[in-house]
């Protein structure tokens, strides 16, 4: 009856707490000081390193403490339990009002604003209205598609794109290769929610960013590597871009150096836009657990492409 508990090494204390309220009579042990392997029936992991989930003969399901799954598609193995992502409404709604933050920020035109309070100059712009204002959220699954209903609750025009087609209330929906470019021209602000895999490594590339329409703005809550930085930078040096909201990077921490720290269109945030929330992460948990207990199986299973 014990759980393994692995946050890559960050607030165990929290997680100690959630887990003794949300699921008490489990003990738990944090890795690496586990003594028996044996004992270990459940995992709740974040970037845990490669090849240790193999090693509890016991081990009844891994719950991954965060939405992304591209540390677990970096394992040469995998362990014969199940994993679940973990989606969290609270998660992703926190996203969500993150990426309507920038929305605003760009439609209003507020880094321009802050620019001219600077300079003590009065003068203003035309402002679209959220209905004429389209946004393009990339990548619909649990979280993209749950900003593009939140945008499009706050009245702007969302198009969601996806490589297979879906249905989302409030998204206007596109798929495949052709959907994409004929809705980036038509884009004020394209926001990033695509799963970091192989297919998606550096798609947001130079060919991808020259058919966005000229000055629209780029948010990326995904990851860093879903984007050819170096492609970014040249697309907002050369104007195609007007600005850049970015809170993941290929190399995190961002490195001192680099440019985006300093360039006068980037908004640099550190990977906070949707923290995993112990509380309400253990409470889904817990509920999957009883779940798996009954003879059930929990939503949102890790499944290894290809
Ligand atoms: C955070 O980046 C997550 O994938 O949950």
């Amino acid at each position: 009856m014990t759980i393994l508990l692995n946050n890559d090494g960050h607030w165990h204390d929290q997680w100690r707490r959630a887990i003794e309220r949300y699921i008490p009579g489990r003990s738990v042990i944090e890795y690496p000081d586990v003594i028996d392997p044996a004992v270990i029936e459940y995992a709740l992991i974040w970037k845990h390193p490669p090849g240790d989930l193999e090693r509890y003969p016991n081990l009844r399901a891994v719950f991954s403490l965060g939405s992304g799954v591209d540390y677990i598609d970096a394992y040469p193995t995998l362990p014969d339990a199940p994993i679940y992502r973990l989606i969290d409404i609270n998660m992703a709604d926190d996203m969500a009002l993150y990426t309507l933050y920038w929305v605003i920020h760009f439609q209003r035109q507020l880094g321009l604003y802050a620019h001219q309070q600077s300079q003590a100059e009065w003068r203003r712009y035309v402002t679209p209205l959220a209905p004429d204002y389209k946004v393009c959220v990339l990548g619909q699954g649990a979280i993209g598609g749950h900003i593009g209903q939140v945008l499009s609750r706050n009245g702007f025009d969302v198009y969601g794109w996806s490589r297979n087609p879906k249905s989302i209330e409030g998204v206007k929906l596109v798929s495949g290769e052709t959907g994409l470019s004929t809705t980036l021209p038509e884009m004020d602000v394209v926001i990033c929610c695509l799963p970091m895999t192989d297919k998606t490594r550096g798609i947001i590339d130079k060919n991808l960013l020259a058919q966005v329409k000229s000055g629209a703005a780029f948010i990326n809550v995904s990851r860093g590597a879903v984007v050819n930085e170096p492609d970014l930078l040249d697309a907002l040096d050369k104007g195609q871009l007007a600005g850049a909201a970015l809170d993941v990077f290929v190399s995190e921490p961002l490195p001192a150096d680099a440019p985006f720290w300093t360039h006068p269109k980037v908004y640099v945030t550190p990977h906070m836009s949707g923290a995993t929330n112990p509380d309400t992460a253990v409470q889904i948990i817990a509920e999957n657990m009883a779940l798996i207990e009954k003879g059930g199986t929990p939503q949102y299973r890790y499944i290894r492409e290809g």
